[in-house]
């Protein structure tokens, strides 16, 4: 059985709260549903994650299926690891919660980003140091035209920075129904050295941090840094951070001495898309209902009511002004719908 709703508002259903409907929205609890589904035959048909990393620009035609199978189940374990299968329907951060309260080791510093379990190996998230690819083993999936099941391995998913098989070539073929991950249950490999994460736990004096520490610390910093998006619409970073030539980047050094940049191979670097931003002005202006964020340029914003074309123009005008000042081109991180 399926729930089908008819011109539903999905502005719960994106964390922009952007506020545009579904013409048919079809909820999936289980892959029965999604068998079900595809032997209709419906078109065109979408498929609705966590709605973190979306902007929606209208109204959405044909079916748009929410992802809801839900489930935490141990796979398989020895005295080290243990292999977790989880419905991609779940919430990322609770999955990361139910691992810390187990003292599972791997995936702390991606707590609190917001998203669906099914949406974590489709743009790889990262955060902190750790991208979700460093703890995958490999994902149960449907195709929606022929209905095959498939799993797919690590590395057949062409991880890469925010970016999978699943964004690319494979985009919208398959629904993603369960990612199995593998956790260490001990010797933890702790990673402290990005950003603020020890400076904070060194702040909150602690001298012999364990997952829990570290979890708590992410959740501090972002808290710190990025809007709730329960309270201020956005879908985290907008852009992704470029990589460019070295060559480029020493001449943009020459203007500016203080530009940031982390090493990527011996020709490229991979500069802050916020600090950028920033320095084109746009920190914390507001455009009538959006905005760019006051805290982290980064970060597009919806202050309740704003329209998801409004802000795509705000996009274009950034990446616009930031070529024109660093002849860098910054590309949306999130998905336009
Ligand atoms: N910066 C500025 N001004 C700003 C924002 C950033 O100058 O307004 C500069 C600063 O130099 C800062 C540097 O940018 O030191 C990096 O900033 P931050 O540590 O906040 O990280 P980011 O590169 O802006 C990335 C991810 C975030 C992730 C953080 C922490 C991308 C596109 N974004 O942001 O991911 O939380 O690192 O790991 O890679 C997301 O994907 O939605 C997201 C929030």
């Amino acid at each position: 059985m399926i729930l089908l709703e008819h011109n539903i508002s999905l502005k719960s259903l994106n964390t922009f709260a952007i506020d545009v409907n579904a013409e048919n929205l079809i909820a999936i609890y289980h892959e029965a549903g999604l068998f079900e589904v595809i032997a209709k035959k419906l078109c065109p048909i979408r498929i609705l994650g966590g709605g973190s990393n979306i902007l929606l620009t209208g109204d959405l035609v044909g079916y748009t299926l929410k992802n809801e199978i839900k489930g935490i189940e141990i796979i398989d374990e020895d005295e080290n690891q243990i292999m977790i299968k989880v419905g991609a329907g779940e919430k990322w951060h609770q999955f990361v919660m139910w691992s810390i309260s187990h003292n599972l080791g791997g995936i702390e510093n991606l707590s609190l980003i917001p998203g669906s379990v099914g949406a974590a190996p489709m743009q790889n998230i990262g955060a902190y140091g750790v991208e979700q690819e460093s703890v995958f083993h490999s994902l149960n999936a449907v195709h929606m035209a022929n209905g095959e099941k498939k799993l797919f391995f690590k590395d057949e998913c062409n991880f890469g920075y925010r970016e999978s098989i699943f964004k690319k070539e494979l985009k919208d073929q398959y629904f993603i129904t369960h990612v199995n991950y593998i956790l260490r249950k001990k010797d933890h490999s702790l990673q402290l050295d990005y950003g603020a994460i020890r400076d904070t736990i060194l702040k909150n004096g602690i001298e012999s941090p364990d997952v829990q520490n570290i979890s708590d610390a992410v959740i501090e910093i972002r808290k710190s840094k990025l809007p709730d998006p329960n309270l201020i619409g956005n879908a985290g970073s907008f852009f992704k951070n470029p990589v460019i030539q070295k060559t480029l980047y020493h001449s943009l050094k020459n203007i500016h001495p203080e530009i940031p940049c982390y090493p990527i191979s011996e020709t490229t670097v991979k500069v802050p898309a916020g600090w950028l931003i920033e320095k084109s002005g746009f920190k914390g202006k507001t455009f009538n209902k959006i905005g760019v964020h006051k805290d982290q340029a980064l970060v597009l914003v919806n202050y309740g009511g704003g329209c998801g074309k409004d802000i795509l123009d705000l996009a274009f005008e950034i990446k616009k002004v930031v070529k024109d000042k660093f002849k860098i081109d910054i590309e949306p991180e999130v998905n336009i719908w």
